[in-house]
């Protein structure tokens, strides 16, 4: 449950709103947005305001400029964006504090829009500044926070600004909460949990937290391989972290343990998908460690070669094999809730002909799974910078239940931990 005011609980009609956004978003070389999800995810809210008739003036970060002006993460393409989006003008400022702003601000007319410069060329904005969130609190009589990729940080514009300015959510903001805390609270069971991407490190929260309330887990991606070392597996020159291990074995523990007292099922892939390179054209192999049925096959009459189940020094596991994404997408099909977060491999590799590639298979079985390709579709909850990336891609944003715009924010959310940009908003 929401338990924040939202824009539905306070008077908008023909005020002056200084709305937060998470703009950051992918760019090319050129400067293109490569994905807008964000951006998309973003209208709803703009188009409510509107109605009321308000001036609005929207703020959003864009990578990590630390605090100088640089020209690659300004926001002004995203002008762009938005104003086709919306069907209609969107006003840039070169700056989101200073005279500029104050007479854009000043010459703006009810249901107007006014994009403001990167918040993170000014370094006060990391640092939560107060004056600086006083300087941005004059664009606006009411502060709107839409922002939820960025709420987990606290800085001035989700911070410190609430101290100047009454302070509600958005839509967006509103959908996240509370459709990750619901699922995170009060799931239909039973309730599985995929995680994949790189790093134990990254996600050890969120992976103790599913241990602890999830019926199935099943680990896959480079985070995998970590799982691997640690029960004494050969990954070659498999992407892993050495100083993730000792969490490995903790978790391995943890859902032993669970294991024992409950129906839980905790699954690490048992064959991959190896290549000595990440080129598009490298040969690739199949390697069953576990199941042994590859290799039966590879070399049936004969008895199978040691090699077909072993990695060698210079390969690499890429993805997930065969078998683990059906079984993955078996454990998904028997499930009334699936969260899932990281791809199962390095789903970036372009292909020679199509647009999965050759380490994107078992991420592309998840989707089939996790989308009803299989007969049965289960709720759906989906996270993570690079995962919502490779699903935008793929043009699937709108085949699940609810795909989140928070890379870290949504981890966290998960997690059960605090949120400061949302802390900071009235009550209802
Ligand atoms: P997300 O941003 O969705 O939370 P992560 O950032 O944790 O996901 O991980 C995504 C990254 O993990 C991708 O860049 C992908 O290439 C990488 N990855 C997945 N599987 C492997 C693997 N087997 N080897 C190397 N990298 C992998
Ligand atoms: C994100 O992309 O996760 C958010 O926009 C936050 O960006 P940050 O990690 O640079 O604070
Ligand atoms: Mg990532």
């Amino acid at each position: 449950m929401f338990t924040k005011k939202t824009i539905r609980d306070v008077d908008l009609q023909d005020k002056r709103v200084l709305m937060r956004a998470d703009y950051n978003v992918p760019l090319d070389d050129q400067g293109a947005i490569t994905a807008d999800y964000r951006i998309t995810q973003s209208v709803p809210t703009i188009k409510a305001l509107l109605e009321k008739n308000v001036r609005l003036v929207i703020c959003s970060h864009l990578g990590r400029p630390d605090g100088t002006p640089t020209p690659k993460y300004s926001l002004r393409p995203i002008a762009v964006r938005l104003s086709e989006l919306l069907g209609r003008d969107v006003q840039f400022v070169d700056d989101c504090i200073g005279p500029n702003v104050e007479k854009a601000v000043h010459d703006l007319q009810g249901g107007q829009i006014l994009l403001l410069e990167n918040l993170r060329f000014h370094p006060e904005e990391e640092q939560n500044d107060d004056g600086f969130a006083s300087q941005l609190a004059q664009w606006g009589d009411i502060f709107v926070q839409d922002g939820f990729g960025v709420v987990h940080r606290a800085h001035a514009s989700t911070d410190a600004i609430t101290h100047h300015l009454p302070s509600v959510a958005g839509y967006l903001l509103e959908k996240e909460v509370d459709t990750i805390t619901n699922v995170m609270d009060n799931p239909q069971r039973p309730l599985a949990a995929i995680v994949g991407g790189a790093k134990i490190s990254d996600k050890i929260d969120i992976l103790n937290k599913l241990i602890g309330i999830a019926d199935f887990v099943a680990v896959g991606g480079a985070m995998a391989n970590t799982f691997l070392v640690a029960k004494g597996h050969k990954v070659g020159k498999s992407k892993y972290e050495e100083s993730d291990l000792g969490m490995a074995r903790d978790i391995l523990a943890r859902a032993e343990e669970k294991s024992k007292h409950s129906r839980f099922v905790f699954y690490l892939p048992q064959d991959g998908v190896v290549a000595t390179s990440l080129d598009k054209t490298a040969s690739t192999r199949l390697v069953d460690w576990d199941a042994d049925l590859i290799s039966e096959v590879q070399s049936y009459p004969k008895a199978p070669d040691p090699t077909t189940q072993q990695v060698a020094d210079n390969e690499m596991i890429l993805d997930i094999g065969p078998f683990s994404a059906a079984f993955m997408a078996g454990g998904v099909q028997l499930a009334s809730t699936v969260i899932w977060n990281g791809t199962m491999g390095v789903t970036e590799t372009p292909a020679v002909h199509g647009p999965v590639g050759p380490f994107a298979h078992a991420t592309e079985v998840l989707i089939e799974a996790l989308t009803g390709e299989f007969g049965v579709r289960p709720f759906s909850l989906v996270g993570g910078g690079d995962t919502v990336g490779y699903i935008e891609q793929r043009k699937l944003t709108g085949a699940f239940n609810h795909v989140s715009t928070g890379g870290g924010a949504s981890l966290e959310l998960m997690a059960g931990r605090r949120l400061p940009g949302v802390d900071a908003l009235q009550d209802n």
